[in-house]
């Protein structure tokens, strides 16, 4: 196909500003590749909640899932929105409605970009995260909140079908890498009910991808290996919550947030994909013209690979490469970011 029709929610504090470089990046590549864009924008997030009380209706969900792709830039600021309401009631709602199954978040040092590791080696791995089961269901409840025997729960809903779709689309991705190596990691040894049957559906599963090597880590000893060994790692399959967590910390490896990007992808085509940086809005940076536009514009580059054009996805990847490896220490603000990898675009 030709045409990507693309919703748009830039958010709040610096989401707008990193999604306009997005889309500026993709308006060249695309053209330069005869595709042709539409977008919609949506205007929702804190400010859109301050003003309306509205976070997301059954209208805006439907005309949300006409599009072939979303791209959102952050949503959320504490000073207008108490925390929990955007998380669950507008970014959760759209992963699991729209069946974001696949978590994707793919960690890489790009050339020039110091890492905190004294000695990081070459680093290249992705993380599939599963998006819609886990801590994330919102199973649970409060009782006698607020007394000395208050009981909070938060259950972690794993299904054989959720688990082993998304581990078979870890292995499938790890067949098309160069290591194809598959790492689960869980925490099989206390959460023995979840942790057991992700274990058997990795083992079920890689019996039918013999070309693809597996191990296991405990999620424990991964955050240690992926700060003192992170070369080792190739294609991580992993839970909702470890799949946060651990994202965090190999963005901070290579980089920090302002570089790491993530799709939320609905690999089965029944609802589109949404891809987003994985940085928070920054309301204290925001109208200042100096947040990194990186992670908004590979995510603009996942959209891509994800809609079937992985060369103009590869070349913005390599615009940014070259771009960072010229980085130096200067400061730059967000449209210069922008300017720079544009004009590496050739
Ligand atoms: C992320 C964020 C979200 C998550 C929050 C904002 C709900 O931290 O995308 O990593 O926990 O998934
Ligand atoms: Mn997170």
């Amino acid at each position: 196909d030709t045409t990507i029709d693309l919703g748009v929610i830039p958010g709040d504090g610096i989401g707008p500003e990193v999604v306009e470089q997005g889309l500026r990046v993709l308006a060249r590549v695309a053209g330069d590749a005869g595709l042709a864009i539409t977008t919609t924008e949506y205007d929702l997030g804190a400010r859109r909640y301050e003003r309306t009380g509205e976070v997301l209706s059954d209208e805006t969900m439907a005309e949300l899932r006409r599009h072939d792709a979303l791209l959102l830039g952050a949503v959320g600021d504490p000073r207008r929105v108490p925390a929990g309401v955007l998380e669950r009631g507008l970014l959760l709602r759209l992963r699991f409605a729209f069946d974001h199954y696949v978590n994707l978040r793919p960690v890489e040092l790009f050339p020039g970009v110091a890492s905190p590791l004294a000695d990081p080696g070459p680093i290249d791995f992705v993380v599939v995260r599963e998006g819609t089961e886990g801590l994330y269901t919102g199973n649970g409840g409060a009782l006698r909140v607020g007394t000395p025997h208050e009981v909070a729960t938060e259950v972690s809903v794993n299904t054989a079908f959720g688990a082993r779709r998304l581990i078979e689309h870890a292995f499938a991705l790890a067949e098309r890498r160069p290591r194809r190596h598959v790492t689960l990691v869980h925490k099989k040894n206390v959460l023995v009910n979840a942790g057991g049957m992700w274990q058997r559906l990795v083992d079920e599963v890689a019996a039918a991808h013999p070309d693809v090597t597996h191990d296991y880590l405990h999620v424990d000893a991964a955050t240690i290996f992926i700060v003192t060994d992170p070369g080792r790692f190739d294609v991580i399959v992993t839970d909702n919550l470890f799949g946060d967590i651990l994202t965090d910390l190999a963005a901070a490896i290579t980089g920090g947030i302002g570089l790491a990007a993530s799709g939320n992808i609905n690999p089965d085509g029944t609802a589109p994909s949404m891809f987003e940086p994985i940085h928070g809005s920054a309301p204290d940076i925001a109208g200042q013209g100096v947040a990194d536009p990186t992670a908004a514009i590979l995510s603009v580059a996942l959209m891509l690979d994800t809609l079937g054009h992985p060369g103009p996805a590869e070349r913005i990847r390599q615009a940014v490469r070259a771009d960072t490896a010229a980085r130096g220490d200067a400061a730059r603000g967000t449209a210069e970011i922008g300017d720079a990898i544009l004009a590496r675009l050739g």
